[in-house]
């Protein structure tokens, strides 16, 4: 991976990628590429073939397409091209076509005319609740459609997570280099103030609407003014503009507080763990207080000790008390950071890398998922799909 690429797309890429299916403000964002289309020789592998990955339907940030490409051309996956914007080509010469979920019509002419070595995958990055209740996608005559999924869901046969302990910790090497105790120790004593929390959608989802109110009831402890808020979802919230300098404002920011609220917009959906967590706040040194993910998905996928979880705490003045402790306790503070003096573990091809290593696996069988919405809904947490937390 490119540490310095890696480091520019932190938080703009999945904010961008967030507004655009969410909020759903497409036009300014998307650039064209023309991407060179040669050598598109298909369906027999050989030491040289490229396989020719195509973005269907992504709205194309070229922020977000960076950081769906991280690692691409490592081993395994160096034999790949990524067409980044549909370009009017008969699709039956593409290797892999991937889908976004809010803009699939399977009455598109490219479901009808396909190839049996083709590979067409369906993507989402937003949780289950969020693309049932929000989005309403209907998958209603998917079974049988796609041959893969690629989501932030571990199960998932390509998993695209929001963040991995090696890329945070490469990043935060080229922010602090080197990872050290000394290092650790300046970054914490420029740390003035608690806890702080940035906040776009203030009620777009159940998950949403309730971290608010959680938010509300953590004001009204010890707190209080500790607590700073920054979004649009109150008058007394501070604001700074969305642009790019906003969002280095808004690292700047965070890095000089504690503790910030990973809270996610969705509860217990399965591993929905978002650049909250991971481009937020270990990005930016700050303890995450983490709501909306389970526990032990957290546990299974952060370094270890990095963060706080909600439910942990009986109440909300628990909590408070906790962080308060925490405040006065540097050494306690600082043991959250330990991970960053731990070595990393591999954890293989992600992402259009992980697309491309199976492209590029000659021993695959054919798969298709013939119960997609069962897989999709059913396999999901119950508490995620409730219609009132
Ligand atoms: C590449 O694939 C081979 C064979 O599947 C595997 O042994 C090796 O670990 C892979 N390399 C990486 C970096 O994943
Ligand atoms: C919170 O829980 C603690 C026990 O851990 C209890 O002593 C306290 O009264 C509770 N506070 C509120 C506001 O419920
Ligand atoms: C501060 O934290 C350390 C490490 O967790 C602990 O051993 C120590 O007892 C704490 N000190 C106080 C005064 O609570
Ligand atoms: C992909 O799915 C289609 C539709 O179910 C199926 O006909 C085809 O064999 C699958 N291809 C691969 C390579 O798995």
């Amino acid at each position: 991976m490119n540490k310095h690429e890696w480091i520019k797309i932190n938080f703009t890429t999945l904010k961008h990628v967030f507004l655009l299916l969410v909020v759903t403000t497409f036009g300014s964002i998307i650039a064209l590429y023309s991407i060179a289309t040669t050598d598109r020789q298909l369906w027999k592998p050989t030491a040289a073939k490229k396989f020719q990955i195509l973005m269907y339907n992504e709205p194309i940030s070229p922020d977000y397409i960076r950081f769906m490409k991280l690692g691409l051309g490592q081993e395994n996956c160096s034999n790949c091209d990524v067409i980044e914007q549909y370009d009017g080509q008969d699709t039956i010469e593409y290797d892999a076509i991937v889908f976004t979920f809010n803009r699939i019509k399977l009455t598109d002419p490219v479901f009808k005319r396909r190839h049996p070595e083709q590979l067409y995958v369906w993507h989402t990055i937003e949780s289950t609740s969020t693309v049932l209740y929000f989005h309403h996608s209907s998958m209603e005559g998917y079974s049988g459609v796609f041959n893969l999924t690629m989501t932030h869901r571990r199960d998932s046969d390509v998993w695209t997570p929001y963040g991995t302990i090696p890329e945070i910790k490469n990043a935060l090497r080229e922010k602090f280099s080197p990872l050290t105790p000394e290092v650790l120790n300046e970054v914490v004593n420029r740390k003035k103030s608690l806890v702080v929390w940035v906040v776009s959608n203030c009620g777009l989802t159940l998950g949403a609407k309730r971290r608010l109110e959680i938010v509300n009831e953590l004001k009204k402890t010890k707190i209080g003014s500790r607590l700073e808020l920054y979004g649009s979802c109150g008058e007394f919230w501070k604001s700074f503009k969305t642009t790019k300098s906003g969002y280095e404002k808004m690292n700047s920011i965070i890095q000089t507080h504690k503790f910030y609220l990973a809270f996610e917009n969705s509860y217990h959906c399965r591993d929905y763990i978002t650049e909250k967590f991971w481009q937020n706040s270990l990005l930016n040194a700050a303890v995450p207080i983490v709501w909306g993910p389970k526990k032990n998905e957290v546990l299974e996928v952060a370094p270890s000790g990095s963060f706080i979880h909600f439910e942990d705490f009986k109440n909300i003045t628990e909590l408070a008390d906790y962080l308060l402790y925490l405040d006065r306790n540097d050494t306690a503070y600082k043991e959250y950071f330990s991970w960053w003096f731990q070595p990393n573990e591999d954890i293989g091809p992600l992402r259009l890398c992980k697309l491309c290593a199976i492209l590029n696996d000659n021993n695959r069988k054919p798969q298709s998922i013939n119960y997609f919405e069962s897989w999709f809904y059913s396999n999901e947490h119950g508490n995620c799909l409730l219609k009132q937390l």
